[in-house]
């Protein structure tokens, strides 16, 4: 049995075709940066409409969370020299526009929309987490920390009527679905 095989450099065996371990954690750092710009851009559509609300207090600190992820990761990404995701701008105006739609559908469906994205990014981490195993422990803390915040604002979301927004269902869903189709392509673009 070779070294290699003997340590594993994550928790399950690589297979043919699956990245370098340093590639997938730049491409972990890369994902990640993006999705908590993304976040950010989301609370900030939201504040946009609903900042004076009685949600408001809520929605900025969330908000405030966000940012502390996001400047965690975009130092990862200096240190590190990842490239970030050339979609940055597209994550802009997405995650804004999303935020700021969703909240002038009201304030529930806004809640709606926090936790179906937040539950994507919990499903995210939690998976990053299992394959970074024993390895990168900086990371791996960072991102259950992360993780733990993002479960507090999805409990947020839902204390708030998340599900009694109308047509909840459909458009948890369409988020949700939306919310994959952006990391799956943060990860590579
Ligand atoms: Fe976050
Ligand atoms: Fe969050």
């Amino acid at each position: 049995m070779s070294d290699a095989e003997a340590k594993p450099s994550t928790s399950r065996r690589r297979l043919p075709g699956d990245p370098a371990p340093e590639a997938a954690v730049k491409r972990m750092i890369r994902v990640d940066q993006a999705g908590e710009y993304g976040a950010r851009r989301i609370y900030e559509g939201q504040l946009a409409v609903l900042g004076d609300g009685p949600s408001g207090p809520d929605i900025r600190h969330m908000h405030a969370q966000e940012l502390r992820h996001l400047k965690a990761f975009d130092e990862m990404v200096a240190e590190r020299k990842v490239r970030p995701t050339l979609l940055q701008p597209v994550w802009h105006v997405a995650g804004f526009a999303l935020g700021a739609a969703t909240a002038l559908m009201g304030e529930k469906a806004a809640m709606a929309c926090t936790v179906a994205v937040e539950e994507v990014i919990d499903e995210h981490y939690a998976r990053q987490a299992e394959q970074l195993g024993d390895q990168e422990q900086d990371l791996k803390d960072k991102i259950e920390e992360f993780r733990a915040e993002e479960l507090e604002h999805r409990d947020l979301g839902l204390a708030r009527g998340a599900e009694q927004a109308p047509a909840y269902p459909a458009l948890s869903a369409a988020i949700k679905a939306g919310s994959r189709l952006a990391i799956w392509l943060s990860e590579r673009v």
